[in-house]
């Protein structure tokens, strides 16, 4: 099956999800890629169309052991038509739980055809070099994975003459999803003089939570503790203050020390 193009979208407040989708895509070497960075607010105001000629990958973080509540209705509202498609999930070295078959789920729902699924592992958002979980990953060896991964999609993809000859991909998970949806609400955020009130930081916000005015006002109603602000600053003016946040970082760095690898699903 000839393929024309290649859509990537990810959602990726830290990097590591949107490195993963890169290093997909890098292996899946398309003559053409439109990169679909979902992140900024403004991004999900344009609903994604794709075709049966175009892979889509759709690459998010896991929140809570679920697809970021915040991306349900711009996943549900993609219009595809047939479209092979490649579903991520990129988890903090604890659990993706069900996140991967709910991805998968939304997207056959929208009118896509899975070809490939896959969980990586990146830095946790809530890691700190004091309490650091999955620090530095995707790391090499990831990336590789990823590349690929990336290549056996585009074998499938030329082994097969039609998309009506792709069989079910099956993933762990379990319906319902288990896992939490609904995000803490915490002022979690502590801005010290370091601060030049740049702005970088209400501009990496995925959810416009950070004042761009006064950088150390942060709406917690709006914030999904994606720690976007903290790791984006270049003045490292931010950190999170002691609580509930702080003590899920020191229980994640004691807890989930040991390294997990990719596994993808074919
Ligand atoms: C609110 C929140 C909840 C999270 N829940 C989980 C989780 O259930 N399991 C896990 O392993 N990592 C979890 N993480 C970590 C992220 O999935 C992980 O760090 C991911 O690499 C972040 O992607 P990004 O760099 O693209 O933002 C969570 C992060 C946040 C901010």
């Amino acid at each position: 099956m000839e393929i024309e193009s290649v859509k990537l979208v990810y959602f990726s407040p830290t990097g590591t999800t949107k490195a993963v989708a890169l290093g997909i895509a890098d292996g899946i070497n398309p003559g053409t890629m439109e990169l679909i960075d979902i992140t900024r607010p403004d991004a999900r105001k344009q609903p994604l169309m794709t075709s049966e000629n175009e892979l889509l990958v759709v690459a998010v973080p896991v929140y809570m052991g679920r697809v970021p509540a915040l991306l349900n209705e711009w996943l549900n509202a993609i219009q595809a038509h047939n479209t092979p498609t490649v579903c991520v999930v990129v988890y903090g070295n604890r659990v993706y739980d069900d996140a991967l078959l709910e991805v998968k789920n939304i997207v056959m729902k929208c009118g896509c055809i899975p070809i490939a699924c896959a969980a990586y592992i990146g830095e946790h958002s809530f890691s700190d070099p004091k309490t650091a979980t999955a620090q530095g990953r995707p790391d090499e060896k990831d990336l590789n994975h990823a590349e690929v991964l990336g290549r056996e999609i585009r074998k499938k993809l030329h082994s097969i003459s039609s998309i009506s000859q792709i069989s079910d991909v099956h993933v762990p998970g379990t319906y319902p999803y288990g896992g939490v949806t609904k995000l803490w609400i915490v002022d979690f955020i502590a801005v010290s003089d370091e601060c030049s009130q740049c702005g970088i930081c209400a501009e990496k916000c995925p959810v416009g939570a950070v004042d761009p005015e006064n950088p150390s006002l942060v709406d917690k109603e709006k914030c999904i503790t994606c720690c976007a602000c903290i790791k984006n600053c270049p003045q490292n003016a931010r950190s999170m203050k002691p609580g509930m946040v702080k003590d899920a970082s020191v229980r994640l760095h004691t807890l989930y020390s040991q390294r997990k690898e990719p596994e993808c699903f074919i």
